[in-house]
């Protein structure tokens, strides 16, 4: 039996041991996968935990809040999208080396494309938000050849400074909230800020919305978020929350750990929480 696991801090509430015990029941993949409440100790104690982990036959970790920083720094090679992030949300040990990747963005884009069907190729997006959940979009966002991609943050510099570092790899433009307002409509909004963590509104005009395009709240498990509600009273149809993300990306790490990959439909299926 191969040992993977979560590490977070606080943990208790984390769905990933449900989804990567369905997926290995699924695959016929004999693994166990556990949640580790991870050190809120001195500088160090995180990598020190991770370490011991694979000291003790760990193959592999997911890595949650707050130590995809932490993460990346102690990883020894890592994917261009991880790179770009600075946050991983999966390591994996091999030959003795920390391999770092980050599936969060790849796993927005498949829930967005593949279960939502709504292929970004050729349409406006429009992302809220500069922190670490946007940074680990951009890339995968970038390579699904969106006709415009477009960044609001309140900090207009943080976003500009994240268009600056994927300059050459596609055209992003990053801009304050109040300029949304002469944007026009996108066919899709991505809530990427955390604002809905604390029952909060990005200041996005509605004027964003069109009733034919969606809207995507990265956030897990809120209902109907104060984001998700100023769509719905702008005509949107297609609404979803991160619940699919966070299956996908778990279905990435599955894939990249045991080189098989899972069924997600009847897994996001069975977490979805009902809006309303
Ligand atoms: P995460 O890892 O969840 O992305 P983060 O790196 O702390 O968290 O970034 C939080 C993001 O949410 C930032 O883009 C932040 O905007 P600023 O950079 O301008 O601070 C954004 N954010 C948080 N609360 C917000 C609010 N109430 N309205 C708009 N944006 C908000």
């Amino acid at each position: 039996t191969d040992q993977y696991a979560v590490i977070g801090n606080p943990i208790g509430h984390t769905k990933s041991p449900l989804i990567h015990g369905l997926f290995a029941q699924e695959t016929r993949q004999d693994i166990s996968y556990t949640a580790i409440e991870g050190p809120t100790g001195p500088a160090g104690a995180f990598a020190a935990s991770v370490r011991a982990f694979f000291e003790g036959g760990g193959k592999g970790i997911n890595v949650t809040a707050p130590f995809k920083l932490e993460a990346f720094a102690m990883s020894d090679e890592c994917s261009d999208r991880a790179q770009l992030a600075g946050a991983v949300n999966a390591l994996k040990f091999d030959g003795g080396r920390i391999f770092a990747d980050n599936f969060d963005g790849i796993g927005l884009v498949r829930d967005i494309e593949a279960n939502l069907n709504l292929p970004m190729a050729g349409k406006r997006v429009l992302m809220l938000g500069a922190g670490g959940a946007a940074r680990g979009a951009l890339l995968p966002f970038l390579e699904a050849r969106p006709a415009e991609l477009v960044i609001a943050n309140r900090d207009v510099d943080k976003a500009r400074t994240l268009a600056a570092q994927v300059a050459g790899r596609g055209s992003l433009l990053a801009c304050g909230y109040a300029e949304l307002a002469r944007m026009g409509r996108f066919d899709l909004v991505v809530n990427a800020t955390s604002a809905s963590l604390t029952g909060d509104l990005p200041p996005v005009p509605p004027s964003v919305f069109s009733p034919k395009g969606a809207a995507y709240e990265l956030a897990y498990g809120k209902r109907l978020t104060p984001f998700l509600r100023l769509a719905k009273n702008a005509g949107v149809h297609g609404m979803a929350d991160g619940v699919g993300m966070l299956v996908e990306q778990a279905a990435e790490a599955f894939a990249w750990w045991r080189g098989v990959r899972p069924e997600t439909g009847s897994v996001i299926d069975r977490l979805a929480v009902p809006f309303d």
